[in-house]
């Protein structure tokens, strides 16, 4: 059973300048909760209750987020404003945080790599908050669980993107095995249009087998100069163990100020409840 899931909470969020100087992308609020919030709620629902933070300099108020804010318990207790903690304070009861940090921002495969104290010789999954999916019925990383309970491999959620943005994705190529899942033969991290193996993207979902962190050891820097998680993740497809999984639901990719409009203005109007 899968119980660890992973959040690399550590990149700098240079889209959101000068929003966040002070302030983590990751605690951005969408409509009146923070990103990461949502993400840690969809790593519940899937069972998985160990949240392992990958963090870096001037992210505390991550920490602090999920943790107990004796000030303000005791204000507002027995208030009518206590309702507003409701959500908070479930994911509280039900999770349970540890932490590590990044030194150096270097890739998203290195803020992995300093996850494994975490995590261990196990399973895990990895959310990056600043995709935030919304779905009708189970969320991404529980229909992910269900797929890894039956193949055991590591999965990536993928989806289809117009060519022209698909240079801002890592791609994959790969043998279908049913209308939703590929075996995964090929990938590439950010490529040009004209190179892109396919219009299949990684999207910000991972579940990984504990061979990873070897495999990322050994994964010299890649484009941008950063350890690549596509990188890595190709060499561990040469055992044919990765899968990819077009996912049901919508994503919003909060990490653009485009997409982050669009979450804000679909998650009032559909999913915000007073
Ligand atoms: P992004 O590519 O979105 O980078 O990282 P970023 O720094 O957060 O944002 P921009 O591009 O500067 O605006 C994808 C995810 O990987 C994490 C980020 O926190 C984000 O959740 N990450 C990336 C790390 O934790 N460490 C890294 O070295 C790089």
């Amino acid at each position: 059973m899968i119980k660890k899931c992973l959040f690399p909470v550590a990149g700098y969020g240079t889209r959101f300048l000068p929003a966040t100087k002070a302030m983590p992308k990751e605690m951005l609020p969408i409509v009146n909760k923070p990103l990461v919030q949502y993400g840690v709620e969809e790593a519940i629902e899937a069972g998985l209750t160990e949240i392992g933070l990958v963090t870096g300099r001037g992210k505390r108020a991550i920490a602090d987020h999920f943790d107990v804010s004796y000030e303000l318990e005791h204000q507002i207790a027995g208030t009518d404003k206590e309702k507003y903690l409701e959500s908070i304070r479930n994911v509280m009861d039900k999770a349970s945080f540890s932490m590590t940090r990044q030194k150096e921002m270097k890739g998203l495969g290195d803020a992995i790599l300093n996850g494994q104290r975490l995590i261990g010789d196990e399973p895990f999954g990895v959310i990056l908050s600043d995709d935030l999916c919304v779905t009708e019925g189970d969320g991404v990383l529980k229909q992910m669980v269900k797929l890894y309970n039956q193949f055991r491999c590591s999965i990536v959620a993928i989806q289809e993107i117009p060519l022209e943005k698909i240079h801002k994705f890592g791609v994959i190529a790969g043998e279908k095995i049913k209308d939703d899942l590929y075996q995964v033969k090929d990938m590439v991290e950010k490529p040009a249009a004209e190179d892109a193996p396919s219009n299949l993207a990684i999207i910000g979902r991972y579940i990984l087998t504990p061979d990873i962190f070897d495999v990322i050891e050994d994964t010299p820097p890649g484009k941008n100069g950063e350890v690549q998680l596509t990188d890595a993740l190709l060499k561990q497809a040469e055992t044919g163990c990765v899968m990819a999984y077009k996912f049901k639901g919508r994503r919003f990719d909060c990490g653009s100020v485009e997409g982050f409009v669009e979450a804000t203005n679909y998650v009032y109007e559909n999913l915000y409840k007073e």
